[in-house]
């Protein structure tokens, strides 16, 4: 159905994005590439070398110096990705509360996101890709062939992850959530660099009161057409 090489997909946290690139990618057989994992893993490797995250020279140094390698899923246990450095596989050590805590800070640094955004425009460039992000069509792929913004409201993606946690058999506090959302689009949309927002030539997809099936249809048509 491919008439499309690379795809952007753009969009505040818990929006859907990684959902709905996997299953594109895995139906066009492009690589699927979640960039978010690398700030994660950045953020991962900060904390275990107990670099203070306002150190903002040392946590540029870890993202210019160590490698993050992404992978195609190893193990069926729910990941996207497999997520290696340093030859350790740290794919749910990046889902910790206490990176998502951090992850937000670190991601504002500009050389951080200079050495980062140069591995994932390497390999975007390749083409066949799925790339999902915050500032994919915006900076990192800005020629990308389609570029999608999918959006949600706070709340509707607070109940998503909250259900999320359950469905694991994890305990979840709704409120929480909720303020840790808004806490971490505040920070993304609002910092100098790179923020998020949409590319000007960007498909804007609201997805309340949608579910990932009928988004998913929504998109193919797009990469059809
Ligand atoms: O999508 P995610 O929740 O895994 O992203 C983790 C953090 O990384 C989030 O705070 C925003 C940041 N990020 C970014 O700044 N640019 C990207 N292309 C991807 C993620």
């Amino acid at each position: 159905m491919a008439s499309v090489s690379t795809i952007a997909i753009d969009g505040p946290a818990a929006s859907g994005k990684s959902t709905l690139g996997l299953r594109l990618a895995q139906e066009l057989g492009y690589l699927f590439f979640d960039t978010g994992v690398m700030y994660r893993a950045v953020t991962w490797l900060m904390l275990q070398r107990g670099i203070d995250v306002d150190d903002e020279a040392a946590v540029t140094a870890l993202a210019e110096q160590v490698p993050i390698d992404i992978r195609p899923a190893s193990q069926a246990d729910g990941r996207l990705c497999d997520v290696i450095v340093e030859g350790q596989d740290i794919t749910w050590e990046t889902r910790r509360p206490e990176v998502e805590a951090n992850v937000s800070q670190v991601s504002a640094y500009a050389g951080v996101r200079r050495a980062l955004t140069l591995q994932q425009r390497r390999i975007g460039l390749r083409g066949q890709v799925v790339m999902v992000g915050r500032d994919i069509g915006t900076v990192v792929l800005p020629e990308a062939d389609l570029k999608i913004y999918l959006d949600a409201s706070a709340e509707e993606r607070a109940r998503r992850r909250y259900l999320e946690i359950l469905a694991r058999g994890g305990q979840a506090n709704y409120d929480e959530i909720l303020a840790k959302v808004l806490a971490r689009d505040q920070i993304d949309s609002t910092r100098a660099i790179a923020p998020l927002r949409p590319a000007e030539d960007a498909i804007i997809i609201n997805s309340d009161g949608l579910d990932a099936d009928q988004v998913y249809e929504k998109v193919r048509a797009l990469c059809i057409s």
